[in-house]
């Protein structure tokens, strides 16, 4: 969607930053992989053709592959690309755009998308295209998080951010949180003649030595909220890192260290 370009160019930007997705591998992927290997459960069978959407550094690809699917991951970035190559040598990698997939119609028994939709710019070219390369009664799944208000983990940093940032640089944006509602899911997935099966939430959780270590996460790891803190002032930078330390100190002190728990949606949909 054109009024998105400068997200999706942002986004490109900061997947295709070295620094950034190394910080991703460290910091995200041990909670995304939990999501993955529930979109994976109960719905994939060896010899399925299945796409792993937004791939990124191809854990998920791997695990399909592991369980015998014909496995294929696509994304962007060509340094996500990289290790989605080494992590998984036996599935088909692909450089390509969600909202443009170079692959033909019914192609697929299932896409995943485990945490890519929310980087997607143009959404609802992304839902069509998903849509597209399924055969008729195949399965699409996602993982997202689930918004501020479920979430302590999101709400210690955009708490935070709202208290304290400058946003009138950041460009607009798809709503971050749009899956987490299933009213809004089920609408967003029905306009690309998805219907939705499941919405589910879990719980994860970030085990911390410092109070400190959940803003330098969200600082070095995550493209939008780190290129976010990044444009602020110093001053602003260090209220910022407070308010995150003083939050997760006052409220997430588990045994030696800290526990912030983070809650996801898993959405399941039926290609009609
Ligand atoms: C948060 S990472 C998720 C990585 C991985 N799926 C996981 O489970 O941790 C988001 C990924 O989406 C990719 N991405 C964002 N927009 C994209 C687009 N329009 N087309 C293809 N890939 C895209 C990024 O390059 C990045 O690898």
């Amino acid at each position: 969607m054109a009024e998105f370009a400068e997200f999706g160019a942002r986004e490109f930007d900061g997947w295709s930053d070295g620094g950034i997705v190394d910080a991703y591998v460290r910091h995200f992927v041990p909670i995304t992989d939990l999501a993955a290997g529930k979109l994976i459960s109960g719905r994939v069978s060896a010899g399925d053709t299945v796409l792993d959407l937004c791939c990124g550094q191809g854990s998920l690809t791997q695990m399909l592959a592991e369980r015998g699917a014909a496995a294929t991951g696509l994304d962007f970035s060509p340094e996500m690309l990289a290790k989605a190559r080494q992590a998984a040598p036996g599935a088909t990698i692909v450089e390509g755009d969600a909202a443009a997939m170079p692959f033909a119609d019914g192609q697929f028994d299932t896409v995943l998308c485990n945490f890519g939709m929310m980087h997607i710019a143009d959404q609802p070219r992304a839902l069509g295209e998903i849509r597209r390369v399924l055969r008729p009664g195949g399965t699409f799944a996602m993982a997202t998080w689930n918004s501020p208000a479920a979430s302590p983990a999101f709400a210690a940093i955009f708490g935070a951010l709202k208290a304290h940032a400058d946003v009138s640089a950041a460009p607009a944006q798809p709503d971050l949180f749009a899956f987490a509602d299933p009213g809004q899911a089920r609408a967003l997935l029905a306009a690309a003649q998805l219907e939705m099966a499941e919405h589910a939430t879990f719980d994860a959780a970030w085990r911390l030595d410092r109070p400190e270590e959940l803003f330098e996460i969200f600082l070095t790891a995550t493209v939008g909220a780190g290129m976010l803190i990044r444009s602020q002032s110093a001053g602003t930078v260090e209220k910022i890192a407070a308010a995150i330390a003083r939050r997760v100190s006052e409220m997430h002190a588990a045994g030696t260290g800290y526990e912030v728990p983070v809650s996801i949606a898993l959405i399941s949909a039926t290609a009609r």
